[in-house]
């Protein structure tokens, strides 16, 4: 039987560490949806069209070492407002999200485009600051050189392309429910997560 939990959100809300807490305590598998954006921007860093470079997408390029990068974030959301693209990437997203013992897929339109008809659907959110901030602790405790006002530039910029391209806006789907972490610890955006799965899911 699958089951599909959707999680949509702006740049380092959570959706990530929440996914991953999520899909655990339920025994479902995790897709972290951007890494597909993130492994296309990255081989047009190295020169290959960006429509080439998501039709011939495989497992090995999702495990090259500097995709959490602002660098290759930023090509990410370049790519990802191509509709080609995009297109190239909907069977694999799909195919996961019907696997068998449950999924949860991370992203900006998994709610909206890729699973519409997911059964749970959360939109994750905090402040500009406070994700800013997050995300800058995140890489320096990584080794990347990095500067706040240089983070908080990077998610500003990706999210207002992210929100205006025409094809898959980054936006809540009419019926998710809204996870606003600003004030929240992990454990408790975590928490509130699992609660709203569990009144679906009983
Ligand atoms: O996947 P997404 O980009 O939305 O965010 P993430 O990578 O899960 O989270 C970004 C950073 O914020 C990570 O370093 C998390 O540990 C941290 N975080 C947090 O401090 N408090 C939360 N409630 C959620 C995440
Ligand atoms: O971790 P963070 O939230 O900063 O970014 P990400 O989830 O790794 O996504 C990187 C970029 O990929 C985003 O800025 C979007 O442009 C794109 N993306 C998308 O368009 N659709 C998705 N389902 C996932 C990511």
């Amino acid at each position: 039987m699958s089951f599909t939990i959707a999680i949509d959100g702006p740049a380092a809300a959570g959706k990530g560490t929440i996914s991953k807490a999520v899909a655990a305590h339920f025994g479902f598998g995790h897709l972290d949806t951007g890494l597909l954006y993130r492994a296309v921007g990255r081989k047009t860093l190295d020169g290959m069209p960006a429509i080439q470079a998501a039709q011939s997408l495989t497992a090995d390029d999702l495990k090259a070492d500097d995709l959490r990068t602002g660098h290759v974030a930023q090509a990410a959301s370049k790519v990802a407002s191509i509709p080609e693209v995009r297109a190239a990437l909907v069977d694999f997203q799909r195919a996961f999200a019907r696997r068998s013992g449950g999924a949860v897929l991370d992203g900006r339109d998994i709610g909206t485009v890729i699973c519409p008809d997911a059964e749970v659907k959360l939109y994750v959110t905090a402040s500009d600051e406070v994700r800013a901030e997050r995300r800058y602790l995140e890489l320096s405790a990584n080794g990347h050189a990095v500067t706040r006002e240089g983070v908080l530039e990077d998610l500003r910029e990706r999210d207002a392309r992210d929100s205006e391209r025409a094809t898959a806006p980054l936006k809540p789907a009419d019926d998710a429910y809204l996870v606003d972490t600003s004030g929240l610890s992990i454990d408790q955006a975590i928490a509130a997560a699992i609660a709203a799965v569990d009144q679906v899911k009983r």
